[in-house]
Parts: structure tokens; C-alpha cells; sequence
């Protein structure tokens, strides 16, 4: 097996060091995009997949795909319209472009504002993060797909993708 053990070290390390990487995402650092605090979304939105952070996306890529659940990269997940509308809205007030934003411009840099991309793995943003990572690695049983953020940011759930 190819586990990537590089990437587990270093969320290893980034767990001993929550408390100072805290403290460095507070003050505007690199590396933090909050993770989803809100359970109802992170209950929907997390089961199939890690709820992505929803500064990841602007908010018109978050509209898109909420009126496209029915037909979610080939899965139905579909939500009653209340659920919608709250899952909806919070991604939409935490999207990369919302007012007060501070992160915003880090992974959806290079977006048209006509586009309303639906993959955060296919912003330019995030591609060019990712570059050296090669083919064997993407391949690598332990990660699968690019969407698998966990499987090498062990700190992806609580915000954190240093690597
Ligand atoms: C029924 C399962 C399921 C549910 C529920 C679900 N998704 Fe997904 N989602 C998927 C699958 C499958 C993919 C494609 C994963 C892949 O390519 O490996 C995906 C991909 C994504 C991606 C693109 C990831 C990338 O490659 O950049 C985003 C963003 C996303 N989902 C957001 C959401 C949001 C927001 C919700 C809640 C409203 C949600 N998902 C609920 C199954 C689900
Ligand atoms: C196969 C392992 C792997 C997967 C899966 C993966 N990444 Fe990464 N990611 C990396 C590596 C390695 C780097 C560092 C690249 C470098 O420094 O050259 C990185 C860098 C990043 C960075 C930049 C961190 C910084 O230095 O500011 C972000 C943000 C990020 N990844 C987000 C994600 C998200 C979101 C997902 C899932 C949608 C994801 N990654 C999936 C391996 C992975």
C-alpha cells in the first residue's frame, strides 16, 4: 500500500499545533478556510462526502449547484425545500465572495465572475496548488479522487490545508 504517510505526518503535526495555527488563521494567515459550524448543513452536505469549506466557492457557484441537487455528480441529493433554503443560504454567506469575507480571493483567484464553477478541484486556484502531486498519488487507493481532501489534509475538517 501507498498511504500517503508524508501528508498524515504533517496533520500529525498540524494537530500538536492547532492552538498556534489558530491563532495564525485568526491574524489573516495562510492555509484556514472555515470549516461548516452550521449541523444541518454539515449533516446534508456532509454524509456522501467532508462538507467543503464554503469559502472554497463563490456564492453563485453554491446557487448553481443547490438548484441542481437532483442531478449532484451523479447522485440525487435532493433536499425538502426549508432544508434547502438554509443550506442555501448559509453556503451563500460563507461563500469565498460574501461581504466580510477574509479568505476570499485565495482559491477562486482567476474565476471569471461570469463562470459558476460546481468542483473546487477544478478552480485554477486549486490545480495550481496541486501540481506536484503526481498521478500515483491521485491513484493511490487511500485517496481515490481529488475530492477526497481528507485523505491528505488530515486538518480538512477543522479548516486547515497546509502541506
Ligand atoms: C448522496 C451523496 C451526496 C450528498 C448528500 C452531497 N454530495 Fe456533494 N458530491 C457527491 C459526489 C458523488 C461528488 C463527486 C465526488 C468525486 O468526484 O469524487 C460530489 C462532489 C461535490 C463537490 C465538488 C467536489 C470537487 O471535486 O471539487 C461539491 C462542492 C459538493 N459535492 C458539494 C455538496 C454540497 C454543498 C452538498 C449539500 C447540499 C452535497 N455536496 C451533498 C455526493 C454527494
Ligand atoms: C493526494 C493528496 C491531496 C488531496 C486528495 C488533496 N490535496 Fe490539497 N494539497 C496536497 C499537497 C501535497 C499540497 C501542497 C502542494 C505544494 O505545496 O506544492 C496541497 C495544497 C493544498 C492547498 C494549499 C495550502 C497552502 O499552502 O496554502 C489547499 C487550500 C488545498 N490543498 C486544498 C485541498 C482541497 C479543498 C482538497 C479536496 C477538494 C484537496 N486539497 C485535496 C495534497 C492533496
Amino acid at each position: 500500500m501507498n498511504i500517503p504517510y508524508r501528508y498524515i505526518a504533517t496533520g500529525l503535526g498540524a494537530l500538536v499545533f492547532s492552538g498556534l495555527l489558530y491563532g495564525y488563521a485568526q491574524a489573516g494567515g495562510g492555509h484556514y478556510y472555515a470549516p461548516v459550524t452550521d449541523t444541518v448543513v454539515q449533516e446534508e452536505c456532509g454524509s456522501c462526502h467532508m462538507a467543503f469549506a464554503p469559502s472554497m466557492l463563490p456564492a453563485r457557484s453554491w446557487q448553481r449547484m443547490m438548484a441542481g441537487l437532483d442531478q449532484h455528480f451523479g447522485d440525487n441529493a435532493s433536499l425538502d425545500a426549508a432544508t434547502a433554503a438554509r443550506v442555501g443560504n448559509y453556503l451563500a454567506t460563507h461563500a469565498a465572495d460574501a461581504p466580510g469575507q477574509p479568505y476570499r480571493a485565495k482559491l477562486v483567484r482567476g474565476v471569471p465572475d461570469a463562470a459558476a464553477p460546481l468542483r473546487i478541484t477544478e478552480l485554477p486556484g486549486w490545480v495550481a496548488k496541486h501540481r506536484k502531486v503526481s498521478a500515483r498519488e491521485w491513484a493511490d487507493p487511500a485517496v481515490r479522487s481529488k475530492s477526497n481532501c481528507s485523505a491528505c489534509h488530515t486538518g480538512a475538517p477543522r479548516g486547515y490545508y497546509e502541506d
